[in-house]
């Protein structure tokens, strides 16, 4: 029987991909910041919560340490914890850029360092580390977020190299818009009251992001599960796998023209 751990699984795309995993009868490491609040998962046969923050390297070891002697495998780690910060670079406070960069690209190499040991010694295991379209292409207002996610997805390419040797492997998923609470309770904000140039190009955008018509396209958290479950099964050593319809429009669109065209397509669909 085969062991996933996942990281931010208390909601979203990482609480469906414990479930999917679970229902394909794997062992499932269910990590996440505050497991005294989960009443759910932890019901599930061969489900572990356990504690995990991002943030905090201890945790990580813990986690990884007590899923191995409960299962006693892992064969693979999914890197989906992570949060968007939007608005202005300009208005970023030092605790706001801290948090995204330990969250989104300290957390998963601190997993990945925390389980390598393990898997070297097993001379298998695969790392899928959750990026985002916005790994690929980039918006208006999610500089940091964006910095986050290229970094992972740099990371993530140039990690395979040096661990395919070792019969490891590290892959990527890149959702395009989710149903989650990605845009709602975990959305930080960047604005500083006192700098208005911004104003009327943060009003702009932040009019198109929150348009209902937008999310038509989006996926359910359980569509990126299944993607993530292929990633793991597929045998494959495929690297990056797009998922959602949009995010597919989205790159295909981005891919076919330069630089300069995507400045002027950015800044003719918000309207800057
Ligand atoms: N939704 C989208 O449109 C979208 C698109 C592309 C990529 N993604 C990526 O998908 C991943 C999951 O997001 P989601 O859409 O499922 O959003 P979500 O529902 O907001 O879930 C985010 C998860 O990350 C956890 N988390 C945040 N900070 C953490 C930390 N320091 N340590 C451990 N867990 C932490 C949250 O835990 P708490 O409950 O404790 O806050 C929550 O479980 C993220 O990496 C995100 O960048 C999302």
């Amino acid at each position: 029987m085969k062991t996933v751990l996942i990281t931010g699984s208390s909601t979203g795309i990482g609480r469906d991909t414990a479930i999917h995993f679970q229902q394909e009868g794997w062992n499932v490491a269910a990590t996440m910041r505050r497991p005294e609040n989960e009443t759910e998962l932890n019901q599930l046969e061969n489900v572990q919560v356990l504690r995990l923050d991002a943030t905090d390297r201890e945790s990580i070891i813990s986690a990884i340490n007590t899923t191995i002697e409960t299962f006693g495998s892992l064969d693979v780690v999914v890197n989906n914890a992570g949060y968007g910060l939007a608005g202005p670079l300009e208005a970023v406070t030092p605790d706001q850029l801290t948090r995204q960069y330990a969250t989104n690209v300290f957390g998963p190499i601190y997993v990945m360092q925390a389980a390598l040991p393990h898997f070297r010694a097993q001379k298998s295991g695969l790392f899928i580390n959750i990026s985002s379209i916005g790994g690929r292409l980039t918006l208006p207002l999610n500089s940091l977020y964006h910095g986050t996610k290229f970094a992972l997805e740099g990371i993530s390419e140039a990690l395979n190299h040096e661990l395919n040797p070792l019969g490891i492997r590290v892959k990527l998923v890149e959702p395009g818009g989710v149903k989650t609470d990605f845009a709602g309770r975990s959305l930080d904000l960047m604005s500083d009251p006192n700098i208005t140039d911004y104003d009327e190009i943060v009003q702009k955008v932040f009019e198109a992001f929150r348009s209902p018509s937008r999310a038509d396209d989006y996926s359910t958290g359980a569509d990126i599960a299944e993607v993530i479950f292929t990633a793991a099964t597929d045998g494959t050593g495929q690297i990056r796998y797009l998922a959602g319809n949009d995010a597919k429009q989205m790159w295909e669109q981005r891919s076919a023209i330069t630089d300069q065209q995507y400045v002027e397509l950015m800044a003719k669909n918000f309207g800057l």
